[in-house]
């Protein structure tokens, strides 16, 4: 199972507001979101997921909250108290790939372990609070996947 880590990056490092709200909103760059992690599992972290406010369609939505009773209104939305536990889940369902989909506190523990990182740099500055972890070049081989005119996208993959 390849565990992937998808993320969109500011100039400056931002990737949100500490009270949950995006700080920018590009549609394109929705759109390669969506088309990357369509029907494949998603990770993420409980603050996360109320910012989005309802699952994400055609794909597992697991939501990691250390309050073991924490419950969505949403049927269809696994709960797991751990990353741990979401990836074992992701595992017994014989996942072949799944991406942990943010937010800040779930990439600073995924980006020690994951095998590969689907990375978007904005071509700006946004304002916020919630940073993304600091990227140890040595560990990656990069490459890019696309150019636009707000953005560019890059792959990395773990060095073996
Ligand atoms: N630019 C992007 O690509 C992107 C992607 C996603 C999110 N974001 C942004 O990121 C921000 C949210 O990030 P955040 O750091 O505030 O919160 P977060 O990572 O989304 O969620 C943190 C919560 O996840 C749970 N959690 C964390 N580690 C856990 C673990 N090991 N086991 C079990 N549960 C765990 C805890 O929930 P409990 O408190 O319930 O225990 C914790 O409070 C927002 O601004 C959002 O817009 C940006």
């Amino acid at each position: 199972m390849i565990i992937s880590l998808i993320v969109a990056i500011a100039q400056n490092g931002v990737i949100g507001k500490s009270n949950g709200e995006m700080s920018w909103h590009v549609k394109e760059e929705f759109q390669h979101f969506k088309n990357t992690t369509l029907g494949f599992p998603i990770i993420m972290g409980r603050k996360t997921f109320e910012t989005l406010g309802k699952p994400l369609k055609g794909r597992l939505n697991i939501v990691v909250s250390k309050n073991q009773s924490y419950k969505t209104l949403f049927d269809d939305v696994v709960v797991e108290s751990s990353l741990d536990k979401a990836i074992e889940h992701c595992k017994n369902i014989n996942s072949e790939r799944i991406f942990i989909i943010g937010g800040g506190e779930i990439y600073r523990q995924a980006i020690a372990f994951v095998d590969e990182m689907i990375i978007t740099f904005m071509k700006f500055q946004a304002e916020g609070e919630v940073k993304f972890p600091k990227i140890n070049d040595g560990e990656w081989k990069r490459d890019k996947i696309k150019d636009h005119e707000l953005f560019e996208i890059f792959r990395y993959l773990r060095k073996s």
